[in-house]
């Protein structure tokens, strides 16, 4: 049996209904925010992403899907969206005018990461992005976004955990800080921080190592350190937060594993996922444009992580129900044509019908029928056919009626008072 990659998931239904209501909340509020929808390649070149993520990151070190292509391209399928939508913002010249562009897409992200709950090689996020504006005004705009994505949801249990990272201006003098202070307790640091710490200082601060944890005690948090502009955007965005009465929780450790981010950076954690506890993460990254070969422009976005976000539907609400459905049970084949004949007719209608063609007993087919969540089930065979009605039964109260079977308007009649078709019918 060739089974399925490591980390990497089939979703079945009932799961897929449960993703398709939180794509359809998720779009709708999108929506009313402004974001258009952008569907991106899943390959891109590999340098996008180390430029963009950075190279001394676990992302680029560890858990890319890098492979060179049969011109020996080094590309990689990507472990994030963020790279790839500005490529294509520069890329297809999305900058002109004035306004900020806004955007979400959703879809798979890989990363080899070691598989364990909530944590996946083959995972999806819904992304959305903000390019070209620099207001405090759009961060609070954003997370307020995001957390309505959540609360339509029905989230609960949710906490948001803010920091500001800083920007070019007051960033470098902390990072020298930083670096000295590793560079006296280098022994003190895990293999990977002493390799990380010179080039890279602030991705110690995702380190999981307990000895590398207790020496970043020692050190001033860079919130404390933030140049007037950081100060002021910071304030200014926490003063919105308030206003909208938005609880957080500052978190001076929350670096994010990401190099490309500047000022604001956030994630939402929940209490009840254990060890993979990030619904979503995001920031601002105003330098990233113009370090791909763009225009200066300043932009923010966050992603969720569908699978996590899923899980948390299944554990706080139930099941979405199954749509009603028609369903028709054929006795013997002569019956057969007029039967699927009024199948085609009812779902061309908008409405949800189905039926077997394998000669079943009646038996089976209403079993296959209450299994299907079918609400009305037509009984056709023989008799039906020569006298040109059929039995209709609800499934739910038991009662049945005898409708026409010349055409699909009785069955139609019957259905609608139940449920409107798909169409809107
Ligand atoms: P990230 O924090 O790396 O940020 O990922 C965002 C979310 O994706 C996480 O909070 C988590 O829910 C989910 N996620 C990440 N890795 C996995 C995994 N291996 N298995 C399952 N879920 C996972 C970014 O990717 C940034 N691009 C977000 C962003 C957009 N920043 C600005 N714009």
């Amino acid at each position: 049996m060739i089974k399925a990659v490591r980390g990497m998931k089939d979703l079945l239904p009932p799961e897929t209904a449960r993703w398709h209501h939180i794509e359809t909340i998720a779009r709708a509020v999108f929506r009313c925010y402004g974001f258009q929808e952008i569907r991106l390649p899943l390959l891109e070149r590999t340098e996008l992403f180390t430029r963009s993520i950075g190279v001394n990151t676990d992302i680029v070190e560890k858990e890319m899907y890098t492979f060179p292509d049969r011109h020996g391209e080094s590309l990689t399928l990507r472990p994030e969206a963020t790279a790839s939508v500005v490529r294509a913002f520069i890329e297809n010249r999305l900058d002109q005018g004035a306004e900020v562009k806004k955007y979400f897409t959703m879809g798979p992200m890989f990363r080899y990461e070691r598989p364990q709950k909530g944590r996946y090689r083959q995972f999806h996020q819904i992304n959305a992005e903000a390019l070209g504006g620099d207001a405090p005004e759009l961060d609070a705009e954003m997370i307020l976004l995001l957390l309505e994505i959540l609360e339509r949801l029905q989230i609960k249990n949710l906490e948001l955990v803010f920091n500001s990272l800083g920007c070019s201006q007051c960033r470098p003098a902390y990072l020298l800080e930083l670096t000295a202070l590793f560079a006296r307790g280098l022994r003190d640091l895990c293999d990977d921080c002493q390799r990380r710490s010179a080039v890279n200082p602030l991705r110690v601060f995702d380190c999981k190592s307990k000895t590398c944890q207790e020496l970043l005690h020692q050190v001033p948090a860079l919130s404390d350190q933030l140049c007037d502009d950081c100060q002021r955007h910071e304030q200014r965005v926490l003063e919105l937060l308030d206003r909208f009465g938005v609880p957080y929780r500052k978190n001076p450790r929350l670096v994010r594993g990401l190099d490309y981010y500047t000022r604001t950076a956030f994630e939402v954690i929940t209490t009840e996922l254990g060890a993979q506890d990030a619904v979503a993460g995001g920031g601002r990254y105003n330098g990233l444009i113009r370090e791909l070969g763009g225009p200066d422009h300043p932009a923010i976005g966050f992603a969720i992580g569908e699978e996590r976000l899923a899980a948390l539907l299944s554990q706080q609400q139930d099941p979405i129900p199954a749509r009603p459905l028609l369903f028709i049970a054929v006795l013997g084949r002569t019956a057969l044509d007029l039967a699927f004949d009024l199948v085609q007719a009812v779902r061309r209608q908008g409405y949800v019908a189905d039926m077997d063609f394998a000669d079943r007993s009646l038996k089976a087919q209403m079993t296959m029928a209450n299994r299907r969540g079918a609400s009305q089930v037509l009984i056709v065979g023989d008799k039906e056919l020569a006298a040109r009605q059929a039995p209709l039964k609800n499934m739910q109260s038991g009662q049945q009626q005898m409708v026409s079977i010349e055409g699909p308007s009785e069955i139609l009649a019957a259905l609608g008072s139940e449920t409107e078709g798909v169409y809107g019918v």
